[in-house]
């Protein structure tokens, strides 16, 4: 039977015919008349050992060449391993050779490589541990995130990736141009009548959803065009975009809380033995934190008492605290980090430094907004309720100089059966950084792209 390697490492296994198919990560001969083979298939963070003994009819021939990074198919028999840290090892009754991997010039020998060479190398770094860690965990969150959803009824709904409207307003996007370069620098060319661009986020396009179909999400890749050089910021990132019809900015945040509470405890019971790995070797406090995290009620903070908190606490920053500035992410951390020493959401936002479709609050100074910080990164969910009066909403645009025409359909929601609703993004990278303490974003996404990197 085929078995992965983590089934094959389970006792249940014991004594099973099994097949097993993967890379080898070492081979150490004994004089007792065989070969240790650790064998992994990135199932799991552990290998499994493979007994080949000296009788295999191509033990010489090709056992004996067997080193890091081959890859081989072994068939035998499962057996308990008398050896420390191990339940189960598999004698082998044959192995094949599919292929060998050079000695001399494979880049992953067994040592310890850093994140920066590990990334020139993104192509082979899933087989390191850390990365089959990092990896395994996001497609797990994936997951999570959706089941979370899907089991509060919300509709998974598929946003486009190419658009004509900035979101955000923050003129981040990447243009769309076809390959037509005579046409591209004239100006002329309008493939799609108009000019496109790469999507900033898919919430627009959600609340139309929303405004149908009641509690719907998005969940993927959004592009922004910002030239951060910072390592939280990528310019091709994955969003989950929950939009929450007839809800209040009270229900989004507890929402935000609800959800990154959910994911937080998903992964200390369904990755234990990858966020330990990620304890031992990149972050030593980090299974404390996510407890900490996962057991604790998170603390809420409005941006006026968090300026006045930040402005009172003593502490000199490089950037200014005032209000009606942005919080950058030396305040947010310092709010989570020192003054909280938890997640905590800020919310009421002053209007100015916010988007166009926010609601305005009664005081007329403010927008019902909200970011959710954490310590070690600052926001991983930004939303707010949205505007759903005509008038304001109209009376936004205008302020904030945007074209009224081109969110017609937007603006379409506030008129026919408007609603009070309200959403949010979390950043899917960020989210991943929390949870396996990883500090760079650059190593929580296969292939990251930022200002002056697109390999691969
Ligand atoms: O705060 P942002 O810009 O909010 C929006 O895009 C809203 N339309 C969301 C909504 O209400 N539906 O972005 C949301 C999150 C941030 O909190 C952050 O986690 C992440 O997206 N994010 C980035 N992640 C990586 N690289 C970047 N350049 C990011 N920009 C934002
Ligand atoms: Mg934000």
């Amino acid at each position: 039977m085929k078995l992965s390697v983590a089934q094959a490492r389970r006792p249940e296994s014991i004594g099973q015919e099994v097949t097993l198919q993967g890379w080898v990560r070492t081979r150490r001969d004994s004089k007792a008349g065989f070969s240790f083979l650790e064998l992994n298939d990135g199932s799991s963070l552990g290998n499994i050992q493979v007994i080949a003994e000296t009788s295999l009819p191509n033990y010489e021939s090709d056992v004996k060449r067997l080193t890091a990074g081959a890859s081989v198919t072994v068939t035998g028999v499962v057996r308990e391993s008398p050896g420390k840290g191990q339940a189960t090892e598999v004698l082998a009754t044959g192995i094949t050779l599919h292929g060998l991997a050079d000695v001399d010039t494979y880049p992953l020998q067994k040592k310890r490589h850093s994140f920066e060479f590990l990334r020139s190398i993104a192509h082979l770094r899933p087989r390191s541990n850390l990365f089959g860690a990092v990896f395994r965990i996001r497609s797990r969150m994936a997951y999570a995130i959706h089941r979370f959803f899907q089991e509060r009824g919300f509709v998974y709904v598929h946003t486009p990736i190419i658009t004509a409207s900035d979101c955000e307003g923050a003129g981040e996007m990447f243009r769309v141009v076809t390959m037509d370069g005579e046409k591209v620098r004239s100006g002329a060319d309008e493939f799609f009548g108009k000019p496109t661009y790469l999507t900033v986020s898919g919430q627009l396009e959600g609340e139309t959803f929303a405004c149908a179909l009641s509690n719907i999400y998005t969940f993927g890749p959004t592009f922004r065009a910002e030239n951060s050089h910072t390592s939280r910021h990528a310019a091709e990132f994955w969003m989950i975009e929950p939009e929450i019809a007839f809800c209040d900015l009270e229900g989004d945040m507890a929402l935000a809380e609800e959800m990154v509470k959910h994911l937080v405890t998903d992964a200390l019971e369904s990755c234990a033995e990858d966020l330990d790995f990620c304890n031992r070797f990149v972050d030593k406090g980090l299974i404390e934190r996510l407890q900490f995290v996962r057991d604790r009620a998170f603390e809420r903070v409005s941006y006026t008492e968090a300026v006045a908190l930040l402005q009172g606490c003593g502490q000199s920053f490089e950037f200014p605290v005032e209000y009606g500035l942005a919080l950058q992410s030396e305040h947010e951390r310092y709010l989570t980090e020192r003054h909280f020493r938890c997640p905590a959401t800020v919310y009421n936002y002053p209007k100015g430094i916010k988007p166009f479709y926010m609601r305005r609050n009664d005081d007329g100074k403010t927008v019902a907004a909200m970011d959710l910080l954490v310590p070690g990164i600052g926001e991983i969910v930004g939303g707010s309720q949205r505007e759903e009066r005509l008038e304001v909403l109209l009376a936004n645009l205008r302020e904030q100089g945007l074209e009224e025409s081109a969110y017609e359909w937007y603006v379409d929601l506030r008129r026919y059966g408007t609603v009070p609703h309200a959403g949010f993004g979390l950043g899917f990278e960020r989210l991943l950084m929390f949870v396996t303490g990883v500090g760079n974003i650059r190593d929580v996404i296969p292939f990251p792209r930022t200002p002056g990197t697109a390999e691969f």
